[in-house]
């Protein structure tokens, strides 16, 4: 995963993305990097400073698209974030530092569940003796007898064995699925705590401390005893062992090691952020995020709950489109800070006929695919993919150029009646040719103010 070449990456992202080949390129190149720094030599590896990029374009041209594939394609710690989203220290909202603690958590999270991936056998043996023991308590304790108490010692046989043997046999049954209706008590602790959440999320945020964690430890463990099936506790206490069985000191350690190293930011609609200060509303804190954003960009430490985390080689992807507001809005400090700009086109209807069919998750075949739920076909014929894309354009043009999401209001619009009537529907393929595209659209389109409140 973490390999991948420049080339492949920009492959991967070719299944999902049209065009936008300079972005992809210099994404893929970034990505690299990220690996390449991590085979340098130590001294000089601490000189290499990401070189962090803005994708600038017009809405709707598959900016968010290529961060959400990015993220899938690398192996390094990647958080996603809208811009918009944080406000300067003091105001109501969320601090840029969350950016980096996010990071963090989603890191340990995902280092944690591989690791419980990779003891998962470990655990199920120790969750089947678990249940072998609940069910045939050990023997060599005095009070409890064969075929007493536990209910369950009939089932096997009436008459008397050694306990190893009968052990044996119940373990057999259990890894038949024998037993997987029957029912056993088993202890479980109540990790939820209600009342604690809800002051943990007002302004204790910044302190990067996680009360919950904090109070579960604290507070003495609430047990209790449930009855569930043996299938059910066998899940459990896998999982549970599997827990157990993590070091999670080390997972924490490579995690912030790796965010430190190998970590990506994308800032998502960063434009929203950059704007001269008018002085009034809500710009007062534009100006005010990008001054703490300054210092992350630029390397700072951030408190974190698992830990100090240096922020100085984690790179920063930023999008945005730049319509109002230019990039040169940004304060200089943070200009200076995304050194690479590259300019996304924009889609017109060559690109709308490609992206319409073929991307892998591609609209038509979504709809499709959701037909074909009901035993229906739909066929869609070449000119009308044409005639789509240029209804798409042509709206664009005529009211607001919102890109390649066009398609989708178009898409709805169209294929309205065929989506309500489906289940009832007695023909059972449907195909959309040029005629039906025009007779359903040319109202609207014609209409101006309908196409600006419809499509
Ligand atoms: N170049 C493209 N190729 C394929 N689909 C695209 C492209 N550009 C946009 N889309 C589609 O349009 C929608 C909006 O794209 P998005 O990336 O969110 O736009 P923005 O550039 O405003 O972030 C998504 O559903 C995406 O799949
Ligand atoms: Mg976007």
């Amino acid at each position: 995963m973490s390999d991948l070449k420049p080339l492949e990456i920009v492959k991967e992202l070719d299944k999902y993305i049209i065009g936008q080949d300079k972005a992809k390129k210099s994404v893929a190149i970034a990505l690299r990097n990220r690996w390449r720094r991590q085979h340098v030599s130590e001294d000089l590896r601490d000189e290499i400073a990401p070189k962090n990029i803005i994708l600038i374009g017009p809405t709707g041209v598959g900016k968010t698209e290529i961060a959400r594939r990015l993220s899938k394609l690398t192996d390094s710690p990647f958080n996603k974030v809208e811009a918009s989203k944080f406000t300067e220290v003091g105001y109501v909202g969320r601090d840029v530092e969350s950016m980096v603690r996010d990071l963090v958590d989603l890191t340990v999270n995902m280092l944690k569940a591989r690791e419980q991936e990779l003891v998962q056998e470990k655990a199920e043996i120790i969750a089947e003796e678990r249940i072998l023991d609940l069910l045939l308590p050990k023997s060599g304790d005095p009070n409890i007898q064969e075929g007493h108490g536990t209910g369950t010692l009939e089932i096997v046989t009436s008459t008397i064995e050694t306990p190893s043997s009968t052990r044996e046999k119940l373990r057999s049954m259990l890894r038949d699925g024998k037993l997987n209706s029957r029912y056993i008590d088993l202890e479980l602790t109540d990790r939820s705590m209600p009342m604690v959440e809800i002051f943990s999320n007002v302004g204790m945020e910044e302190m990067g401390i996680n009360f919950k964690d904090m109070f579960n430890n604290l507070m003495p463990k609430n047990t209790k005893k449930r009855k569930v099936k043996i299938s059910e506790a066998l899940k459990i206490l896998i999982q549970e062992e599997a827990q157990n069985l993590v070091d999670m000191d080390n997972v924490v350690k490579t995690a912030i090691e790796k965010v430190e190293q190998s970590g990506i930011i994308f800032l998502d609609e960063i434009d929203k952020i950059a704007g001269k200060e008018s002085g009034h509303g809500p710009d007062v804190s534009r100006g005010g995020v990008q001054r703490d954003l300054l210092p992350l960009v630029e390397g700072t430490t951030v408190g974190t709950k698992y830990g100090i985390v240096k922020t100085d080689h984690i790179l920063f992807m930023a999008s945005g489109a730049f319509h109002v507001s230019k990039p040169s809005d940004l304060i200089p400090e943070l200009q200076g800070r995304f050194p690479i700009r590259v300019e996304l086109d924009s889609l017109g209807q060559k690109e709308f006929i490609r992206i319409l069919t073929e991307p892998k998750n591609a609209l038509l075949l979504q709809y499709m695919a959701l037909l074909r739920t009901e035993g229906i076909d739909l066929v869609f014929e070449d000119d009308a993919v044409e005639e789509l894309a240029r209804y798409a354009e042509e709206v664009n043009a005529m009211t607001e150029n919102i890109g390649a999401r066009r398609l989708h209001t178009i898409m709805e619009c169209l294929l309205e009646d065929i989506l309500f009537d489906a289940p009832d529907m007695e023909v059972k393929k449907v195909t959309i040719n040029k005629n039906y595209v025009e007779t359903k659209l040319k109202d609207i389109k014609t209409n101006e103010d309908l196409s600006r409140y419809i499509l």
